[in-house]
């Protein structure tokens, strides 16, 4: 059985799978044809952080399945009064077919999923965000986006580890630009950087936007705020001055770039108002693909219960 949890656990042959599944389901449902793939199957999904995209995505998208979601928020159930991560899974995964979690520590999802008799698809921690980033590439393919240059520029985040997996593990060319003190996780880093070298990928990291961005073809950013770092705030909004993707910093990108961001976005601090009207066509078709991707991965992670 396999869990998504990171994407550093797949091949780039199986990442392609998921995202042709993705892509073959998102056009059945295009049709109105809803292919009942997870017929009677119950995805069980803990949030322990709040969530728009990931809630509604994950659960309209196992109903179209032929399935049912069960939201449980972690200040509803016991897990949120103390209850053990390891006895929670224990119960919840006795009773139904796949879980999402959206927690804190990846620690806390990899125990979860040590203990679970189900599949774990991680739906954000504090170190990875995989299913927005299988769904952003989903969405570059659409934008006919065939040989990637994508240039990240902000916080060193669960989003930006979750770009140098995927860049990592397909091959392609990633420019991350942060600012001091507000790097990836080196360890995280490391890992990535020994998976480029067996698929090619060239992944550069610095300090300087305008670099990242000359001449690629995806400009993404996130939040400079994340979840769980709201003291943070203020020192945080000083630090990153200078980072905001605007029309200055987009010109320098090859012409026609798409601009990406998993949303919420924090208009005129991480990017300008302008760009990201600009590229709203983008932006919301990339929130609507998290619908058509997670069903991808989700059916892919039935077919092979077995493994
Ligand atoms: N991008 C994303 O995961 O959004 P939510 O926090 O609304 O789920
Ligand atoms: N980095 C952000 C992503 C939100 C979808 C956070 O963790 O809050």
């Amino acid at each position: 059985m396999r869990h998504f949890l990171s994407l550093k656990d797949f091949s780039s042959d199986e990442l392609l799978e998921m995202i042709t599944l993705a892509q073959e389901i998102k056009a059945q449902t295009k049709a109105k044809n809803f292919v009942p793939h997870l017929k009677k199957q119950t995805l069980g999904m803990i949030f322990e952080k709040s969530s728009t995209r990931t809630r509604v995505s994950f659960e309209t998208g196992i109903y179209q399945l032929g399935g049912v979601g069960l939201f449980l928020s972690a200040n509803d159930i016991q897990l949120g009064r103390g209850e053990p991560m390891k006895d929670t899974a224990r119960v919840i995964s006795r009773m139904v077919d796949m879980v999402m979690i959206r927690t804190f520590e990846q620690s806390k999802l990899e125990e979860f999923a040590h203990y679970s008799k189900v599949p774990v698809i991680n739906g954000l921690t504090d170190s990875y965000h995989p299913v927005q980033i299988m769904t952003d590439y989903l969405t570059m393919l659409e934008f006919g986006i065939e040989n990637p240059i994508v240039a990240y520029v902000g916080d060193g985040n669960n989003i930006t580890h979750s770009w140098l997996m995927l860049a990592a593990k397909l091959g392609f060319e990633l420019r991350v630009a942060t600012p001091k003190g507000y790097e990836c996780d080196p360890a995280i880093v490391a890992e990535a950087l020994s998976f480029a070298q067996a698929s090619g990928a060239k992944i550069t990291f610095g300090n300087d936007p305008k670099i990242a961005v000359a001449g690629a073809n995806v400009v993404t950013t996130d939040t400079w705020v994340s979840m769980g770092q709201e003291d943070e705030k203020e020192i945080r909004l000083k630090a990153f001055d200078g980072y905001m993707v605007d029309a200055n910093l987009m010109a320098l990108a090859q012409e026609g770039a798409i601009f990406l961001h998993c949303l919420p976005a924090y208009r005129d601090y991480e990017v300008s108002e302008e760009i990201f009207e600009l590229h709203a066509e983008e932006i919301f078709s990339e929130a609507e693909n998290r619908l058509h991707a997670q069903k991808g991965i989700m059916v892919w992670l039935d077919q092979h219960r077995e493994d």
